[in-house]
């Protein structure tokens, strides 16, 4: 191999935190193996459906689309206002009302998934705050850090959790807000954390957010569960409390989960400026990172969310169907906990107090490895349990694994 080979120096990569276990679950040939590690819906036959309402968009579509013609960088202007309405619909208002303070001060780019608006994010923080840093409460999704040091940004770290793991560490927080250099950004999750389900409560983002921007640092809500937590607009206290700040935001959200469109890879980067003027600044920088990027968005993810949230009755109809997704998450919680306990577990009644798909079960590795090995149960670090891919049937099978090597 000559000394300027790509592979003359290096050994492999790690596998991805999330999808590298999603890859060993796929090669296991054990037929009663269970999947409960990417963050993905799934119904009691253990199937990530197509929604009823993406459907009928989809028909829709195939009967009226003329052309795969490129669209502008920043993506599709009817999906941006669809994406818009839906982040910022005020509290009790009609569709369509949204947070006053968002009709100027905000610029929506479209993205190829959640993925795709928070590395655009991140990558706006380098070209236009260099020398910044950002900060992630740990644990955080794995690809969070892996996203800031692509970038070649320092990743700094402090505690989301308690060390029981069972609650918000407030005090780490606003320690870490009081470090932090003016003009650094810290990643927040706007709803339902992933990896923990612990969130602030709409109080505790209200004190948030005024802190944040009085130390002028740049939030950037991670926001890919609209609707998992409490509902819709419920979730989006967080956006609201920032918003209220007057102060710079960016706001990554993903129509993977909330309309199941993961493979379309669908999302949008809200650009939250002080002014009309910054927005539109900051969004023309924005634009030239697309370009060198992606170039613009795929198109049709986003054509079938505008076509359900412009259209009264298939809107009405898909809030249905969240509505229904977040309900069967809470109850397998529920169940879940109990069946814990009843297979000898111990107390897992905190599973209650979280929100949306995850929260951790706080296994080790070791204990990870015979939870594969012995009982072809999948979960990730921690012990992150994708509630939302639990049903009747898997609950009691997978509470007695968890419950026999936890002993
Ligand atoms: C997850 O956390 O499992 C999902 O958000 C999928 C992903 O991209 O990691």
């Amino acid at each position: 191999m000559s000394e300027g080979a790509l592979s003359a120096r290096i050994s492999d990569a790690p596998g991805d935190p999330i999808f590298g276990i999603v890859e060993l679950h796929r090669a296991d040939a054990r037929p009663h193996k269970i999947n409960l590690a990417a963050g993905v819906y799934m119904d009691e036959q253990g199937v990530t459906p197509i929604l009823p309402s993406v459907r009928t968009a989809e028909e829709r579509l195939l009967a009226s689309t003329t052309s795969k013609l490129y669209m502008p960088i920043s993506g599709d202007p009817a999906y941006l206002a669809a994406a818009k309405s839906l982040l910022f619909r005020t509290v009790g208002g009609a569709w369509g009302e949204i947070e006053p303070a968002a009709t100027d001060c905000v610029q929506m780019i479209h993205t190829p998934g959640g993925t795709g608006a928070v590395r655009l994010a991140v990558d706006v923080v380098s070209r236009l705050r260099p020398g910044a840093e950002i900060w992630v409460g740990e644990p955080t999704w794995p690809n969070h850090t892996q996203i800031i040091e692509s970038s070649r940004i320092t990743a700094r770290r402090h505690d989301w959790i308690t060390d029981d793991a069972r609650s918000l560490n407030t005090s780490a927080l606003f320690d870490a807000i009081a470090a932090a250099k003016g003009g650094d950004a810290m990643i927040l999750h706007g709803a339902c954390h992933n990896p923990t389900g612990i969130d602030p409560t709409p109080e505790q983002w209200g004190e948030i957010a005024k802190q944040i921007a009085h130390r002028g640092i740049l939030p950037i809500l991670d926001f890919a569960y609209q609707g998992f937590g409490d509902g819709l607009i419920e979730d989006a206290a967080s956006l609201r409390a920032f918003l209220a700040t007057g102060s710079e935001a960016l706001v990554a959200s993903s129509s993977s989960k909330n309309f199941a469109l993961y493979n379309e890879r669908v999302g949008s980067l809200a650009i939250i400026g002080a002014d009309a003027a910054a927005a539109s600044s900051i969004a023309s920088h924005a634009r030239m990172a697309v370009r060198t990027m992606w170039s613009n968005p795929p198109a049709h993810g986003g054509a079938i969310v505008s076509t359900i949230l412009g259209d009264a009755t298939l809107r009405a109809q898909w809030e249905g169907e969240v509505s229904a997704m977040r309900t069967r998450i809470t109850e397998s919680r529920t169940t879940f906990a109990a069946a814990l306990t009843a297979a000898g577990a111990g107390d897992f009644s905190y599973l209650l107090d979280h929100h949306g798909m995850f929260s951790l079960l706080g296994l080790t590795d070791d204990q990870l490895k015979r939870l594969r090995d012995e009982h072809a149960v999948y979960l990730v670090a921690r012990g992150r349990i994708n509630m939302a891919g639990l049903s009747a049937a898997k609950i009691p099978i997978v509470a007695k694994a968890v419950a026999s090597v936890l002993a």
